[in-house]
């Protein structure tokens, strides 16, 4: 493997080709000393003596050459090195080595330099999502927690009359079930991005599994007083039933969620080169294009009120699984008149 050292290993050969003239220079000088000496006498003990004497001038000098070059070529990068890499072993990773040469002239230090501000940004970026993550649960996690307190203190009343004590009830177990399904996105998404789970890749069903979901939705579709519509082609492929099973799920859920009733959802599927095309439409609300841009990010949600329900995560969800099972996720949607999500799978 080619690295970026290898690349700028020219200057590494100018260093050496400017050591080799100063040898030689040193020698030369030395032999000429030496013939100058040895034609004003022929006493080859002051000789010896002379050239020793000349032998530690130019040692000396050229010693003294060395130092100036070190402090000014190796110690001051490598001051300037360590005393970024100490700031950013502290937490600050703001901190920059800052490249004085331009990239054509760029040395080793300055290949370390550059890796390490990369580094640098690479931890800033992540310290920034791991406090928006943070944030992003601590917020997610006080609605539910607000109005479990409340209707617990509530409950609590003695006077409290049946009918009330039963709806006090029901608001609490739906502020859980929120608690328990955030918990169980969390983990999942995590699990999905730190790759702890392998998808079992096999010969899947896809009307089948496609169908399963539909079926777990049907009430609920019922409920909200909407039709749906299904065009779904037998079809197989290589993928995961468990993992297309959070993609539909999910699709299907937010179709639903996102259709004032007596509105449409349809499902649809068939084959699409050597895989196969998956087809969730609605005609909901829609998705404006600033909403758009966001609806994969974690804790998204385009309703900043957060009346509607959720925590933001499913799509965010959908994207990595699908990233994972290599496929690909298109959106097309117009405000007022609704939206499509289509998935591409390989076969
Ligand atoms: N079919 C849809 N119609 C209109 N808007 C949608 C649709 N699907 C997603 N969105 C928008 O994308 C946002 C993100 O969707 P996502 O599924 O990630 O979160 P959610 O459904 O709000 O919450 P969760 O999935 O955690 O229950 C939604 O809040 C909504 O604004
Ligand atoms: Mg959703």
């Amino acid at each position: 493997m080619r690295t970026k050292l290898d690349k700028k290993s020219g200057f590494s050969y100018a260093g050496a080709i400017i050591f080799f003239v100063v040898i030689a220079l040193v020698i030369q000088t030395a032999l000429v000393v030496y013939e100058y000496i040895r034609e004003r006498t022929d006493d080859l003990g002051l000789v010896a003596l002379l050239m020793l004497g000349i032998i530690i001038i130019l040692s000396g000098l050229c010693t003294v050459a060395d130092v100036i070059r070190r402090k000014i070529m190796v110690d001051r990068p490598v001051a300037k090195i360590l005393s970024v890499t100490e700031k950013i072993a502290c937490g600050d990773f703001s901190a920059r080595v800052y490249i004085e040469h331009t990239y054509d002239k760029y040395d080793e230090f300055d290949l370390i330099a550059e890796d390490l501000n990369y580094m640098a940004e690479a931890l800033r970026k992540s310290e920034v999502l791991k406090s928006d993550f943070i944030s992003n649960v601590s917020h997610e996690l006080k609605t539910p927690l607000a109005v479990i307190e409340s209707y617990t203190k509530k409950l609590s009343d003695k006077k409290l009359d049946e009918e009330s004590r039963i709806k006090y009830i029901e608001t609490i177990r739906s502020a859980t079930s929120k608690l328990s399904k955030l918990v169980t996105n969390i983990l999942l998404l995590n699990k999905l991005e730190n790759q702890h789970l392998r998808p079992e890749i096999k010969r899947v069903d896809l009307c089948g599994v496609l169908s399963d979901s539909v079926l777990v939705f049907e009430s609920l579709i019922e409920e909200r007083g909407l039709t749906l519509e299904c065009d779904i082609d037998t079809l197989y492929i290589s993928s995961s039933p468990d993992y297309l099973e959070i993609v539909f799920n999910n699709l299907i859920s937010n179709a639903i969620k996102f259709t004032e009733p007596g509105g449409q959802v349809t499902v649809k599927l068939y084959p699409f080169g050597d895989g196969a095309a998956i087809e969730i439409s609605d005609t909901g609300c829609g998705i404006p294009e600033e909403v758009g841009m966001h609806i994969f990010d974690k804790f998204y949600q385009g309703d900043t009120s957060h009346s509607s329900e959720g925590n933001g995560l499913g799509l965010a969800m959908v994207k990595k699984v699908i990233d994972i099972l290599g496929g690909e996720i298109k959106v097309e949607s117009e405000t007022g008149v609704g939206s499509k999500f289509t998935i591409i799978l390989r076969g």
